[in-house]
């Protein structure tokens, strides 16, 4: 590993980026050098915390003056295909935040200019970095839950209405990327229901099916209009069943050995039999996902490889995002979630 620094430049200092630098300002393996951001309050506040950073309102003279390697996209997701677009067109390598454009065209059209110029595009699914994912990517590949049947996240509050985009966009990024991570495939249609009960025109509750090729189902409810406060993953395997609650602390992953015994195990004339084991509650050492997730894209710059959650992964689930839109439209119909790259 070489011990130069990666010069990384950052678009977007509002709510989410301060996250994003605080973490690069304290990673050895990244100097950050220089923000942009149109606001210039929002810039003060940077200089304020980081005063080495130097500031500009111009993406151009980020991408021109500074010498960089790498930049670090985090503002509203309508200007992300703009900017991404300028970065990759620099020869610089591109994060970019959830979701990674608004339209699969767009996020297409950057993973062909990132191949074409040989630099990394990387998409912020920060549920990908999460310790706890990871562990339970583990735990079926393990073999330990038996085969995966089906799975079901909920994400609901009251609260955070928003006008610009519907509940889905906002709240299931993060849902479909851990679907489609923890499963290891790509859904090949889904099929949507929503309702604009606050705003008219902006599904503010979603019900999202999607279906894999290997009959998998993953089903994501996502609400703005509800009693609880909720962020769970349940998975159903033929041996065992997860259940994963985002808002524990601690003891977040509950194992429950609980099933139903396979029909070849019946003898004629028996009915099924459901089995009751012991539930456990594995002990995770947590890590902030963020900190993993902006160390794995530095690696990344530094030796090559391809990052986890690549352009690829961020377009599947624009596409996947997009078809829930189409599907809603068709009166819940299911669509198709091929993409072209
Ligand atoms: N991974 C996560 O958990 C997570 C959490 C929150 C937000 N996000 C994502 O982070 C991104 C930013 O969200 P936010 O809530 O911080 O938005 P925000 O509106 O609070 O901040 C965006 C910032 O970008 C600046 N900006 C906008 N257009 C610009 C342009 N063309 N050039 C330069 N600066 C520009 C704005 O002035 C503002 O300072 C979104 O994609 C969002 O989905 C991710």
């Amino acid at each position: 590993m070489s011990t130069k620094p990666i010069r990384v430049g950052v678009v977007g200092f509002g709510y989410w980026g301060p996250n994003l630098v605080r973490n690069l300002d304290k990673l050895g393996d990244a100097e950050l050098v220089a923000a942009c951001d149109l606001s210039d309050g929002n810039l003060a506040k940077l200089k304020g915390l980081y005063p080495y950073v130097e500031t500009t309102n111009d993406l151009a003279s980020l991408l021109a003056d500074f010498d960089l390697d790498a930049v670090v996209v985090a503002t509203s997701a309508p200007s992300h295909f703009a900017i991404a677009k300028q970065v990759i067109e620099a020869g610089k390598h591109c994060y970019i935040e959830k979701p990674m454009t608004l339209k699969s065209s767009e996020s297409e059209t950057l993973v062909r200019m990132a191949d074409e110029a040989g630099v990394h595009l990387m998409v912020g699914h920060l549920m990908e970095y999460h310790t706890a994912i990871n562990w339970i990517r583990d735990y079926i590949a393990s073999g330990e839950l038996g085969d995966v049947l089906y799975l079901y996240m909920q994400r609901l509050n009251l609260g955070k209405v928003r006008a610009e985009e519907n509940a889905f966009w906002s709240l299931a990024p993060h849902d479909v990327s851990i679907a489609l991570y923890v499963l290891g495939e790509a859904p090949d249609f889904v099929s949507a229901r929503g309702e604009d009960y606050l705003r008219d025109g902006v599904h503010d509750v979603v019900f999202a099916n999607l279906h894999f090729p290997s009959g998998k189902m993953a089903n994501i409810h996502v609400s703005w209009l509800d009693p609880h406060k909720t962020r769970k993953l349940t998975i159903v395997g033929t041996k065992k069943m997860l259940v994963f609650d985002d808002m524990q602390a601690t003891e977040k992953i509950w194992i429950y050995d609980k099933g139903v015994e396979p029909k070849e195990a019946m003898a004629y004339g028996e009915d099924l039999t459901l089995r009751f084991g012991d539930i456990t509650v594995p002990h995770i050492k947590m890590q902030e996902p963020l900190a993993l997730e902006v160390q794995h894209f530095l690696d990344c710059c530094e030796s090559g490889d391809v990052p986890r959650s690549d352009g690829r992964d961020g377009l599947r689930v624009v596409r996947v995002l997009e078809a829930v839109d189409e599907s809603m439209e068709a009166g819940g119909a299911p669509v198709s979630t091929t993409v072209g790259v």
